[in-house]
């Protein structure tokens, strides 16, 4: 059994899996998390054969209940949360004039109030991993149109402003327990999230996936001392997600 545990969600595909790789390579037992099961069958496929310990619970985390089914699940095979990574997220453009209310309830329920129901119910285990080694991790994914705004994105863009905000906020309410909250605020990574960007932007052009998840190796060796609250990553040129 590994002696430390981590939560990923949205980990079947991009960001989420990369991050969930790079955790199992430092030793952590999964847990990944996201919408739909064949999918994340699929990758927990690849994260088992690459011999990494795996629980797997498909939800949706606009769901309240299955939020809460996915933490029950991770505290019953691991018993511990060492690091939380809220990636899950989902993006609809449109012109503000086009907005529809059903999609932008869609992206601030997965994008903003699932972050802040995983935070509710993994304070007592983030509390005590706090407690035991002062470097309890939650990591966030904001975006970097979280930082300057993106027309056409602007729902997208605002909940992700507020994942910088939470984040903030979490910092000044958890840091003392010993747990260390981080806003990353990438650029265009090459994800499916940006298939819908490849003709202007090229693949190659775009941030890597296994690029952020390398700035989250580096925030697990940080010292008790030290907090990074945000990461901005951009590539080069413009424009930016
Ligand atoms: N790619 C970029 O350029 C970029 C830039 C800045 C920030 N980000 C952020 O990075 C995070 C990961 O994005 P990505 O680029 O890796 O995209 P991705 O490859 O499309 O992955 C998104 C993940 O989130 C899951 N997900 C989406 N909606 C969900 C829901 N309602 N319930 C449960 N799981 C859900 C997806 O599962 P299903 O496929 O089953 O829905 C998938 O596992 C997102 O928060 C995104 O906003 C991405």
């Amino acid at each position: 059994m590994p002696d430390r545990a981590a939560l990923v969600t949205g980990a079947s595909s991009g960001i989420g899996l990369a991050i969930a790789r790079m955790l199992g390579e430092e030793g952590h037992g999964l847990t990944v998390a996201a919408r739909r099961p064949e999918k994340l069958a699929e990758a927990v496929t690849r994260l088992r054969d690459a011999g990494f310990e795996v629980e797997e619970v498909a939800g949706n985390m606009a769901e309240e209940a299955d939020v809460q089914r996915i933490v029950a699940a991770h505290r019953e095979r691991w018993g511990r949360l060492d690091v939380l990574v809220n990636n899950a997220g989902v993006g609809v453009g449109a012109a503000v004039a086009d907005t529809v209310t059903k999609r932008i309830d869609m992206q601030l329920d997965v994008n903003v109030r699932a972050i802040i129901l995983f935070y509710r119910e993994c304070a007592d285990l983030l509390r005590a991993t706090g407690a035991e080694h002062r470097n309890a991790l939650v990591i966030n994914l904001s975006s970097i149109s979280g930082k300057g705004g993106a027309g056409w994105l602007a729902v997208y863009a605002a909940t992700k402003a507020a994942v910088v905000g939470w984040t903030q906020s979490m910092n000044k309410e958890l840091g003392a327990d010993g747990i260390k909250s981080v806003a990353l605020c990438p650029g265009f990574v090459d994800t499916p999230m940006t298939e819908f960007i490849r003709e202007h932007v090229k693949p190659e052009d775009m941030i890597s996936p296994e690029d952020i998840a390398e700035a989250v190796r580096f925030l697990l060796r940080t010292s008790p001392n030290c907090v990074v609250p945000e990461i901005v990553f951009h590539q080069p040129g413009e424009p930016n997600l």
